[in-house]
């Protein structure tokens, strides 16, 4: 509870992005198969989501399963998938409880018919909630995402919709997946890896980072707390001088 006041009494980020990493060597290291790793890796979203319902913060967003994934071997996406229809069906109420609304970013198209649908009701089921955004990052990759931009951005551009000299980084940001999100303040990333994976790339220009070797299945509240109060002793000067802040 203490931790909790002391973290409150400073600036909270609005937007907290994680890439959840390690679920296959936390399974390997007890000799359990990877997929187990992932459905234990649940409990650890649960926890993130309730740790940041309690700070009030008002964006997160989990790398869930990134383009590159696809190439994973099919039994694993094929329980990956299944398994994300399973924790959807299951946490509906809980995400309504506690007043949370549901966003997906990624090439949901390629996401088979029943996982697109599950995600489509979950999304339209919790739009009205106001109290946390909660972005899974599915089938995302930050090029892909870029790519399309440079696309849509380019046919309206073909159609006389958006002259190129008024292309500017307003319009670039109303184009990507996350044209509602504001910019990543802090990206943690579990598992020791120190890589960003094709993880909003534009987004995160600004972010803090913050690598963790805890895995992603062990990650707790506490964890998420630690990683705050280790965001909220940076100076965040934006090319600023330190002076210049004061
Ligand atoms: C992260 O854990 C989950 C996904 C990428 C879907 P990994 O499955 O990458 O676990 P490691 O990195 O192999 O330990
Ligand atoms: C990044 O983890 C993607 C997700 C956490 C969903 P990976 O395990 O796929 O990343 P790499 O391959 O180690 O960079
Ligand atoms: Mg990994």
């Amino acid at each position: 509870m203490n931790l909790l006041e002391n973290i409150k009494d400073h600036i909270l980020p609005k937007h907290i992005a994680i890439i959840m990493d390690g679920n296959g060597r936390w399974a390997k290291q007890q000799g359990l198969m990877r997929v187990i790793g992932h459905e234990s890796g649940a409990k650890s979203v649960r926890q993130v989501i309730e740790g940041c319902g309690e700070l009030g913060i008002e964006n997160l967003t989990l790398y869930a399963f990134s383009t590159e994934n696809w190439k994973r071997p099919k039994l694993e996406v094929q329980t990956l998938m299944k398994l994300l229809v399973s924790s959807l069906r299951k946490e509906i109420k809980s995400l309504q409880d506690n007043n949370i609304k549901l966003n997906a970013i990624g090439n949901l198209s390629l996401l088979p018919k029943k996982v697109h649908k599950e995600l489509q009701d979950v999304i339209e089921q919790t739009k009205n909630n106001k109290k946390l955004t909660l972005t899974l990052a599915l089938s995302y990759g930050s090029r892909e995402e870029i790519t399309n931009t440079v696309k849509e951005i380019s046919i309206k551009v073909k159609n006389n919709i958006i002259s190129p000299d008024k292309i500017d980084e307003l319009i670039i940001n109303e184009h990507l997946y996350t044209s509602e999100l504001p910019d990543v303040d802090l990206l943690i990333r579990t598992s020791g890896e120190q890589r960003i994976s094709n993880f909003l790339l534009w987004q995160i220009a600004y972010a803090e980072l913050y690598f963790t070797s805890v895995l992603w299945p062990d990650f707790t509240k506490e964890h998420l707390y630690e990683a705050i109060k280790e965001y909220q002793k940076r100076e965040r000067r934006f090319g600023k001088t330190s002076e210049q802040l004061n």
